[in-house]
């Protein structure tokens, strides 16, 4: 797979290298991006030694073990630790991927981690996702129906729900939208992979029955014309998803409602 070129930041300086475990045959070396708003010497990258036979294989595991055996003040996030919260996504050797489901293996060399790139750090790993998370609350991720509603559940065929594979396994990580150059430089005006991967899972779900008002907010020359089909985003989706297909699909709507 290729590698995604991270943003040269100049101002990243090599940071504190952390002695080796005493006692530790087994080592793996991780430099780890710290940024600190209250602190100095920002940024910079930190090294660390993970003893490999009192820790777990996966990368995430890894970052635990440095922050409960060497250096506490280490920040990230993270929450089920098997794909599905989707909270542990960050820059692990050039490439925008989830930590808990990233083997310490498939990694030569030292571990390089980033936040996740061109997004605002609050502190060393996590990024301030507020604008991602609004982006997906404007294409309105929920039913939209204007019949009176079922006295049981809204049904739809089995046929209808498997148009629905691809799409709703998302998990809202950003590793899309976060190695998208086109959301790089336009992240305020374009809606970027992630929303709309979501946008069309509503689109064409047979049981919504808002389609022409959702692609009327979608009509606009930035929130979805500005995807060029770069693919980083499909390359990066830990969860084998690919949005670059799904914008493809709305634009094609949105030229069918014309002829
Ligand atoms: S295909 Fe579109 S959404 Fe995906 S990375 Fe490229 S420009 Fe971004
Ligand atoms: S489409 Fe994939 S990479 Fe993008 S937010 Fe969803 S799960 Fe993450
Ligand atoms: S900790 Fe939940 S996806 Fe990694």
């Amino acid at each position: 797979m290729a590698q995604i070129a991270l943003p040269k930041n100049s101002r990243v300086v090599e940071g504190k290298a952390w002695p080796k475990p005493a006692g530790a045959t087994r080592l793996t070396e991780f430099k780890i991006y710290r940024y600190d708003p209250d602190g100095e010497s920002n940024p910079r990258t930190d090294t660390y030694w993970v003893d490999r036979d009192d820790c777990g294989p996966m990368i995430l595991d890894g970052i635990i073990w440095i922050k409960n055996k060497i250096d506490p003040t280490l920040t990230f996030r993270r929450s089920c630790r098997e794909g599905i919260c989707g909270s542990c996504a960050m820059n692990i050797d050039g490439l925008n991927t989830l930590a808990c489901t990233k083997a310490m293996d498939d990694v030569k060399g030292a571990i390089k981690i980033y936040p996740l790139p061109h997004m605002p750090v609050v502190k060393d790993l996590v990024p301030d996702l507020t604008r991602f998370y609004a982006q997906h609350a404007f294409i309105e991720p929920w039913l939209h129906t204007e019949t009176p509603s079922p006295e049981k559940e809204w049904k739809q065929s089995p046929e209808d729900r498997l148009k629905l594979d691809g799409l709703y396994e998302c998990i809202l990580c950003a590793c899309c939208s976060t190695s998208c150059p086109s959301y790089w430089w336009n992240g305020d005006r374009y809606l970027g992979p992630a929303a709309l991967l979501q946008a069309y899972r509503w689109l064409i779900d047979s049981r919504d029955e808002a389609t022409g008002e959702r692609l009327d907010a979608l009509e606009d020359p930035f929130r979805l014309y500005r995807c060029h089909t770069i693919m980083n985003c499909a390359q990066v989706c830990p969860k084998g998803l690919n949005p670059a297909k799904a914008i493809a699909e709305i634009k094609k709507m949105m030229v069918m409602r014309q002829v």
